[in-house]
């Protein structure tokens, strides 16, 4: 049957599943703090898996531990139709950052049961592993291995602040499976997430139609001067790394300043050693992060902070090291997946507009492999990436909505 343009998902499940979800990783001012591979994230996956299967869905689970869970079609040699975001969160993160665009797949597929709608093309939910990279760099880790962005064994050897090994954790958290990264094959991938900034909710918007998102870069620095007795060592004698960094942060701020309205950068990651305060700072290790929806810009605030890090540390007699981590050309959406979205909010009748999604997403990386476009919702004040994150229910539904007939629409509901 083919679904009616008039059915909507059951919004106070998907709430409930929400606010379950939630309950697992608690942080400590009503957010989550489930990063990748912690015991909270494995339950997290767990929970997932669960209500997946009790949906008729078979989950698969690949070696970069990305879970798929598959609806099947009336065309089961179709490519598949994904819908997916990631469980993981921050560690003072929100319940919606990437849960709504998962927990919101499993919803459109719990309606699709409820209404007997059969699709021509299987539909499948993933989560992707490691999307936010503050316990293992990079960022949007699995997906891009998925995308062929970078390898299995560089993924695998990239190590938390404990020295732990990515790979072996997938490994002794039982997350590591069978299936190839990279050998699933979609027809399209339609992500659903908050906006994590303030437009649509200042514009009283309940739905962003994303086309495109801004790039991303990630320099790691080490700074490397000579620890000394905060007392006793004159200023003219000091290499201090801590003053260095401080220049640093300053240095970071002010390249995306000077390159207003669109560009931003931030030291979100600061650590001196010995940390200790009658101690001089021997040596800073900082993680940067500069975006902008110009590459041309992008890459030009990467060079003024290389050059600008080098005077600093020259000036100061400390020694430096610039690693780029990560790096993310804009992106642009792909229309058919656009057309889509907004052909099944017009249906709707909910108020939207085109957005530049200022965060990055796993979407970066399948429009790399698979047509793909987002959808997104407002949150409350922008803020995300903080446990104060909040969204509402009806933007909660009104997001997954148009998910439902977005997907409906690609995937071909049968009669
Ligand atoms: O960093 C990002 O943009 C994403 O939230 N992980
Ligand atoms: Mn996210
Ligand atoms: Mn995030």
């Amino acid at each position: 049957m083919k679904i009616d343009l008039a059915s909507h998902v059951n919004g106070s499940r998907l709430w409930n599943s929400l606010m379950e979800m939630a309950t697992i990783g608690p942080g400590i001012a009503g957010g989550n703090n489930r990063q990748t591979l912690s015991v909270a994230d494995c339950e997290g996956r767990s929970l997932f898996r669960r209500w997946c299967e009790d949906a008729g869905m078979e989950v698969s689970v690949d070696q970069m531990g990305n879970m798929f869970a598959c609806r099947p079609g009336e065309d089961p040699n179709a490519d598949a139709v994904c819908m997916g975001s990631h469980l993981d969160t921050q560690p003072a993160g929100g319940r919606f950052d990437g849960v709504l665009g998962v927990l919101g797949g499993l919803e459109v597929v719990r309606t699709l049961n409820d209404l007997g709608v059969r699709t021509r093309r299987p539909i499948v939910v993933a989560n992707w592993t490691n999307e936010e990279g503050s316990r293992f760099a990079p960022v949007m880790m699995a997906s891009g291995v998925f995308a062929g962005i970078r390898s299995l064994e560089d993924a695998y050897e990239s190590r938390d602040k404990e020295g732990k090994r990515f790979g072996t954790e997938l490994e002794l958290a039982g997350w590591k499976g069978a299936e190839q990264v990279g050998v699933r094959k979609f027809a399209a991938y339609i992500e659903l997430h908050i906006e994590q900034g303030p437009i649509l909710e200042a514009e009283g918007v309940d739905i962003g139609v994303v086309t495109a998102g801004q790039g991303l870069t990630w320099l790691k620095v080490t700074l490397s001067g000579r620890s000394a007795h905060a007392g006793s060592t004159p200023m003219s004698r000091r290499r201090d790394a801590g003053l260095g960094a401080a220049r640093v942060v300053n240095l970071v701020n002010q390249v995306a300043l000077d390159r207003q309205p669109n560009a931003v950068g931030t030291v979100g990651r600061l650590e001196i050693s010995p940390n200790s305060t009658n101690s001089v700072a021997g040596s800073a290790d900082l993680m940067i992060d500069i975006r902008s929806p110009d590459s041309a810009v992008l890459k030009a605030m990467e060079e003024q902070i290389n050059q600008g890090i080098r005077s600093i540390a020259e000036e100061l007699g400390l020694e430096c090291e610039i690693t780029r981590v990560q790096y993310a050309e804009p992106v642009a959406f792909n229309d058919e997946c656009l057309r889509a979205i907004r052909q099944a909010n017009a249906a709707l009748g909910y108020k939207s507009r085109d957005v530049v999604s200022g965060a990055a997403h796993d979407a970066y990386w399948l429009s790399r492999v698979t047509p793909t476009a987002m959808i997104m919702c407002p949150c409350v004040d922008g803020v995300s990436h903080n446990e104060a994150e909040d969204i509402s229910p009806e933007w909660a539904t009104a997001g997954t909505n148009v998910l439902l007939h977005t997907v409906c629409t690609i995937s071909g509901a049968v009669d």
